[in-house]
């Protein structure tokens, strides 16, 4: 049994730690922006091309106290790095929190590096060179007052990188961010699903995905782990290959997507072709104002603009009143969400949420309301 590290966005812990046992994860325990847990390399790679909602998984290897700049080249430079890298690999090493005498999260990292790199030297007279793109090894620091938490990291692209979507709208939701908000909505692969703002398609490709039991990192050509030492190739291809066998070949409900601009819906067309749901899922060009609900009942989410990076917030105060209007007159029977990080905006709906579920979006403080439509 090893311990792991999963990190997540702030206010998912308590999702992305039922995902986890979900997948066979042991002594799941959710933190502050992360989820410990524990299981064996197989969970490590499982976890790693099946879970939805988290960043990254870190390996933690050296847990120490780190006061001082110099202490944490000390400790960082007494590890036997020769088990875990040669000069002929390259490494990256991000950093993550702070304390007084260590408050540059860019020159922790650089400590860490230093001192990795110059113990190389002086064994082998040679060292690695740094690749912070695609790194043999990524490293990870954390410090939180008087202690530092060195992890190997081994998903390397953070996870939210599905690989899917090299065509983006503005604005796009994080797709793990997507896939925390179905949880929270209660998604339900028998339930027809609509997202009428659905701009890259974010949402419903995490929900076609789902409801496939696709796992999101068949698309990714990459992860930390495949370029460790103890990298075993063959149970990860057995992981991949059991994923692949594991597609359902139909979505058991109706899966769509519409959005008044027709360039940003092409976008959404192409990374559903990239998933092979061309054809599963039905994408539309119309302005949410004039669409009616194409069944009697199901979910409808969407992240309207708010104003932050998007649109006119006098503008948009009338644009929500008339969402809310669609919501009340054409979609009787169905369960809306609307993700917005404007408080004033979200009165406008003039619909009274059954729920509010505080959600940060890119470091923006939404809200998801809840409006159960009769
Ligand atoms: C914040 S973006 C949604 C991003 C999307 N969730 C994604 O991940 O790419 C808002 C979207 O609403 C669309 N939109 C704005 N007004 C609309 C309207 N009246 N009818 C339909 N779509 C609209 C925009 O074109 C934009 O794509």
């Amino acid at each position: 049994m090893a311990r792991y590290f999963a990190t997540v966005a702030r206010g998912l812990e308590s999702i992305a730690a039922r995902e986890l046992e979900g997948l066979g994860a042991q002594s799941v325990r959710p933190e502050f922006a992360g989820v410990a847990f524990e299981g064996d390399r197989t969970l490590l790679y499982r976890v790693n091309l099946w879970a939805r909602t988290i960043f990254r998984v870190l390996v933690p290897m050296a847990e120490f106290r780190c006061t001082s700049p110099e202490m944490l080249y000390r400790e960082v430079y007494a590890i036997e790095w020769e088990h875990y890298l040669s000069p002929d690999h390259t490494l990256a090493v991000d950093c993550t929190g702070r304390n007084e005498q260590l408050n540059h999260t860019h020159f922790s990292a650089l400590q860490v590096k230093n001192a990795v790199v110059d113990r190389q030297r002086d064994r082998f007279g040679t060292r690695s060179s740094v690749d912070v793109a695609t790194p043999d090894l990524r490293l990870n620091l954390h410090i939180h007052r008087e202690r530092a938490v060195l992890s190997l990291d081994s998903s390397g692209n953070s996870l939210h990188r599905r690989g899917y979507r090299p065509a983006v709208g503005s604005a796009p939701l994080k797709e793990t961010l997507a896939a925390a908000i179905l949880e929270m909505a209660g998604y339900s692969p028998d339930l027809p699903f609509l997202d009428p703002m659905c701009g890259s398609g974010t949402l419903p490709l995490e929900a076609a995905m789902k409801a496939a039991n696709v796992a999101p990192g068949l698309f990714r050509n990459r992860f930390g782990f495949e370029t460790w030492r103890d990298f075993d190739v063959r149970s990860w291809q057995q992981l991949k290959q059991e994923a692949r066998d594991a597609r359902q070949s139909e979505l058991p409900a109706f899966v769509g997507g519409s959005d008044r601009d027709a360039n940003v819906l092409e976008q959404a067309k192409t990374n559903a072709e990239f998933c092979g749901f061309s054809e599963a899922i039905s994408f539309r060009c119309i302005d949410v104002r004039h669409l009616e609900a194409p069944f009697d009942r199901g979910l409808l989410i969407c992240n309207p603009p708010y104003g932050d990076r998007l649109g006119d917030r006098q503008q948009l105060g009338t644009f929500y009143k008339q969402l809310g209007d669609t919501f009340k007159h054409g979609f009787k029977g169905w369960t809306a969400y609307v993700l917005t990080g404007s408080k004033d905006l979200a009165k406008r709906v003039g619909l009274r949420p059954s729920r509010r579920i505080p959600v940060s979006n890119g470091g923006l403080n939404c809200t998801l309301l809840e409006y159960e439509l009769y």
